[in-house]
């Protein structure tokens, strides 16, 4: 049975000037990515962070975390876009001054068709390089691994960020700036446990704008949220679009 959408929300959506959506893994789990933190099928359960998806993992064994990356590659190449990700297309569409924020690397956003957006992680079919930072889409196949970087022979690595290092200060600019202007901030599948994103709602929030989320599950943003909904974003966005009747981009029956 679909979750029943509270009337009020559908009124402040349709209201809202300033719109803010912040995405985690969740969105994409039905497309058949792996989250991180979930108990048993999250990618952190099985692996060890610290080993894969820091500067320090990277610098100890390379190879390993290329190799990594690359079957993470494989497994979104594999994949697309579900219904959850098109509705957002509508949204910002539809919406008078929309931005989506991501902490997905799959650049399934994009592909969907969001183009107001800023991935905040980084994206994981961009390749740089370890030392000199010079974002390559081009490299001499070898049998070392990593690949040289053409311009300088450095180790290439994926273009997302890890554990311990920073995130593009503009784009942190505009994400916090965003939220703080926002009248409506919508945060899904994400556990909203990883800084900076996890502050992005509760500036919002502090700041008078109304929160929602969209999660299966209870996370520490739930006690705050106005509406905290229990169910999966590809259920409930594309309904949220429905209840809008606003023009929809995703085809009945799409891909899910
Ligand atoms: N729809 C919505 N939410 C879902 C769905 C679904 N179909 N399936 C799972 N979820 C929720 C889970 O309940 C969980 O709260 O998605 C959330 C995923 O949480 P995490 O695995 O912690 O992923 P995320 O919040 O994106 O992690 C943040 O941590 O390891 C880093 O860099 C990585 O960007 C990542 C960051």
């Amino acid at each position: 049975m679909s979750l029943q959408i509270p009337d009020d929300l559908i009124t402040t959506l349709a209201a809202a000037e300033r719109v803010v959506v912040l995405t985690g893994a969740g969105i994409s789990a039905e497309s058949g990515v792996p989250t991180f933190r979930e108990a048993q099928t999250g990618l952190w359960a099985q692996y060890d962070p610290r080993e894969l998806a820091t500067p320090q993992a990277f610098a100890r064994n390379p190879r390993l975390v290329w190799e990594w990356y690359a079957w993470r590659r494989k497994l979104i190449q594999q994949a697309k876009p579900n219904l959850a990700h098109h509705a957002l297309v509508d949204l910002e569409q539809a919406l008078p001054t929309f931005l989506l924020v991501t902490q997905n690397i799959d650049g399934f956003h994009w592909l969907a068709g969001s183009r107001d957006m800023i991935e905040l992680h980084g994206n994981i079919a961009r390749t740089r390089c370890y030392e000199e930072g010079h974002v390559v889409s081009w490299w001499e196949e070898t049998d070392e691994l990593p690949p040289r970087c053409p311009h300088c022979g450095g180790p290439l690595r994926p273009d997302v960020v890890w554990f311990g290092e920073g995130i593009s200060e503009q784009a942190l600019r505009s994400a916090f700036d965003a939220a703080a202007a926002c009248d409506l901030f919508i945060s899904v599948g994400t556990s909203a446990m990883v800084q900076p994103a996890a502050g992005l709602p509760l500036l919002a929030k502090r700041m008078g704008a109304r929160v929602l989320e969209i999660n299966p599950a209870q996370t520490a943003l739930s006690v705050i949220a106005d509406w905290s909904l229990q169910d999966k974003a590809s259920n409930l966005l594309p309904q949220l679009v429905r209840r809008l009747d606003f023009p929809t981009n995703a085809i009945d029956g799409a891909e899910q």
